[in-house]
């Protein structure tokens, strides 16, 4: 079970926001590190830096089997071989490489899908690849609380399919399952984005039998600038390359050189050694307190965050009615308040949430409203800061009248 103590792992959380404890409620937009995670990164940097795979003497060597050892943890945290995981700066970096590599090698004319409700970074890098390679651009439709068309999807024809493993707008858990199925049967490829997922769900990509999982290391509790993506064997065997130049070669000659067809082919340049080897710490943490564990603790919070919200008379709460089948985050609009004045009062009151359009502008349209308010967990997160919030949300209804209280 988390207890409340947990909180003493992260220094951050005993800041003030002026007079008032900071309470942390924007865990989509980047979660906070633990001690461990950083003093990884001061250590690797006080004691160990040096480039890798670049030198024989003994600061060098340290460096390059710390790195490597970063991508050994962090492969088999999510079930698959070092050789299957690259390291990207982001997310957002995961899905242009994947756009501008990858698709490249589906015959011209072909479909992409993805859904209509993606963070932009898994939208604009498809459509323009799209546009480049001269494929097929295609969206699932959902409906207005976020679900999924699964039908559409089954009959539609498509080569590639890109999808959110949870909505970082609405915090619905999209079927991934039964669209890797759906997609198998036609031998079509699925990218998965997992920016949302990977600290809330416990991941075999192996098992789950995805072609593509990305996630970023600043959302599982990791620094800034290091994230991971997953590609099965056989396809990077295939993959052009992304970015050129020292660190992914087998020979260079003047007019042809040849590249490394695994991981290793998309380092090119000095890579993020201290970032790597911090994520890998806070996979260990994440280990230690147990995925499944937090899943649970987040859940229950979740619940009672909604239901708590659910409470207040003027809140608009979007995404799907059943909780069972959302995780982590709650966006929602109080009647007649713009997003950004709730934020900015609750701000005053010490509680950190995200107001706007959340990189999700083609939703928020379709749902026809401007932006919204989003609160979303993690796992130092208690009923206690669920209070906090309600209180705050109660206060700005007050002082902004735009509601009948
Ligand atoms: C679902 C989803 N995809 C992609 C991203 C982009 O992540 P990053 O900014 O780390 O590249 C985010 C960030 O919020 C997200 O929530």
């Amino acid at each position: 079970m988390i207890t409340k103590s947990i909180k003493k792992d992260f220094p951050i959380l005993s800041r003030k926001v002026g007079k008032k404890q900071l309470v942390y409620l924007d865990n989509s937009a980047t979660t906070q590190s633990p001690k461990v995670v950083i003093d990884s990164l001061t250590d690797f940097y006080t004691n160990h830096r040096a480039n890798v795979h670049r030198g024989i003497h003994m600061l060098s060597e340290e460096s390059t089997v710390m790195y490597e050892q970063s991508r050994k943890t962090i492969a088999h945290f999510f079930g698959v071989t070092p050789s299957e995981m690259v390291f990207v700066r982001n997310t957002t970096e995961a899905s242009n490489l994947v756009a501008f590599t990858f698709l490249q090698t589906l015959k011209k004319g072909s479909t992409v899908m993805i859904s209509e409700f993606e963070h932009h970074s898994n939208l604009i890098p498809w459509q323009i690849a799209c546009k480049q390679l001269k494929l097929n651009f295609k969206t699932a439709p959902v409906n207005s609380e976020g679900e999924l068309d699964l039908n559409f999807i089954k009959n539609s024809d498509f080569s590639f399919i890109a999808i959110n493993h949870i909505s970082n707008f609405l915090g619905n858990i999209n079927p991934v399952h039964k669209i890797i199925e759906i997609a198998k049967e036609k031998k079509a490829y699925v990218y998965i984005d997992g920016a949302q997922a990977v600290a809330r769900v416990p991941l075999n990509f192996k098992k789950l039998d995805c072609d593509f999982y990305s996630f970023s290391g600043h959302k599982i509790y990791g620094p800034f600038g290091i994230g991971g993506l997953y590609v099965k064997k056989q396809i990077l065997e295939s993959m052009p390359p992304f970015m050129t130049g020292g660190g992914m070669i087998v020979d260079v000659g003047i007019k042809k050189s040849s590249f490394l067809k695994d991981s290793e082919g998309y380092d090119a340049g000095t890579p993020n050694v201290g970032g790597s080897i911090a994520l890998a710490s806070a996979l260990d943490y994440v280990t230690q307190v147990g995925i499944k564990e937090i899943a649970k603790h987040e859940h229950a919070v979740l619940t009672y965050m909604y239901e708590s919200l659910l409470k207040v008379s003027g809140v608009e709460i979007y995404g799907t009615k059943k909780v069972s089948n959302r995780a982590g985050l709650v966006s929602f609009n109080l009647k007649g308040v713009h997003s950004h004045d709730l934020a900015s009062i609750l701000d005053g009151e010490g509680i950190a949430i995200r107001s706007g359009t959340h990189c999700v502008i083609p939703m928020h349209k379709k749902l026809n409203i401007s932006s919204s308010a989003r609160a979303s967990l993690a796992l130092y997160n208690f009923k206690e800061d669920v209070d906090v919030l309600i209180e705050g949300v109660k206060k700005s209804k007050k002082i902004l009248g735009g509601y009948n209280v």
